[in-house]
């Protein structure tokens, strides 16, 4: 059987109810596109957690959703502001950029945060033809280092851009784990406290594959379903992703899934601690950040693959998932321990 390691929260397989799922909606025919009763149901759902008033977009992936996103709120003459670490600036091979045709602009921050004063020095050129025209600023919840927007925190920025007629996107990727962490629900962290378009991801926390743009402002989004085309997102059999959606609505599993990749980050970083592992960043979600000495990285990689986050400063990831067991974190930290014992 394949080793559980800790390179990604993608690297786990699918949950076994969201599989049962895929077969039990495996029967007979249905329309394509979306016009299905799995697709119908799944939307409703989505209705319960944030309000009638949304439009909710099924794509494949998160790459894909955040395009979307971004399409649908922007000109292609639109910059798009994000934290300089976000996964739309460095990890999509500038997807949002070839798609929306806007440029996007990184801003360096400290853990992967987004705040107003790290934001306003930013906000100028506003109608002049020249520059690149402010339009939407997007965040990631949970962020790419493992930290967690407060709801207080999400309000001032999009009041902020608001006021400056722009918009606010949030990569809701691991959504159900920054939830968790705060013990909130998903409209408080989105809808509530200003969002008007959020990738919400299912992949990382136990689906085969889906993700969900959700508007919560409907004037925004008249253009989203051809968008939605236009960048491949669109799945004939739409009704294998609802019902996925449906599975990981059903009795809480993606509170459960995600509240279990976060303790098992907690635990993974305590552990590491105790061999005297420095470890960089907040565990508030089921990231791990460490830094780790070149020759024991290259040692252990041989054995678990995970990804180097900042090589200048020795900086790995470590990400835990649905599926990671207490003894996939006792194994681990014990080859750790006899690399570094020598
Ligand atoms: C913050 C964030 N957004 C989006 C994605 C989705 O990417 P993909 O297109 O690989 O599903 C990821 C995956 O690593 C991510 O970490």
């Amino acid at each position: 059987m394949n080793k559980r390691g800790f390179a990604s929260d993608n690297n786990s397989g699918i949950h076994p109810s969201i599989l049962a799922a895929i077969e039990e909606a495996n029967q007979g025919h249905v329309t394509g596109y979306g016009e299905d009763i799995y697709t119908q149901k799944a939307i409703e759902k989505f209705k319960e957690f944030f309000g009638d008033d949304i439009d909710v977009y099924f794509c494949f992936n998160g790459t894909g959703a955040n395009v979307l996103s971004i399409s649908t709120l922007t000109n292609s003459f639109n910059s798009v502001f994000c934290p300089s670490t976000a996964h739309i600036m460095v990890d999509e091979c500038g997807a949002p950029e070839k798609i929306s045709g806007c440029k996007i602009i990184g801003i360096d921050t400290l853990n992967g945060k987004l705040f107003p004063e790290l934001l306003i020095p930013h906000l100028h050129g506003f109608n002049f033809e020249h520059h690149s025209q402010p339009g939407i600023i997007s965040i990631s919840q949970a962020t790419e280092l493992g930290s967690v927007y407060r709801p207080e925190e999400i309000k001032a920025l999009s009041e902020l851009v608001h006021r400056h007629n722009m918009y606010m996107h949030m990569d809701g990727a691991r959504l159900a784990n920054a939830a968790v962490s705060l013990d909130l629900s998903f409209a408080e962290i989105t809808r509530d406290a200003g969002v008007d378009a959020l990738s919400f991801g299912g992949t990382k926390n136990g689906m085969l594959l889906g993700e969900a743009v959700v508007f919560f402002n409907k004037k925004l989004s008249a253009n989203a379903k051809y968008f939605r085309k236009q960048s491949a997102q669109l799945f004939s059999k739409m009704r294998f992703v609802s019902a996925q959606f449906l599975a990981y609505f059903e009795n809480g599993l993606w509170k459960e899934n995600a509240l279990h990749a976060n303790n098992m980050a907690r635990l993974l970083a305590d552990e590491v601690r105790k061999l005297g592992i420095e470890i960089t960043q907040e565990v508030e979600a089921n990231g791990v950040f460490a830094i780790l000495d070149d020759k024991i990285r290259d040692q252990l990689q041989k054995e678990y693959f995970f990804y180097p986050w900042n090589e200048n400063r020795h900086e790995v990831r470590w990400m835990t998932s649905f599926d990671t067991r207490e003894e996939d974190i006792i194994q681990f930290c014990k080859k750790l321990k006899e690399l570094l014992n020598g």
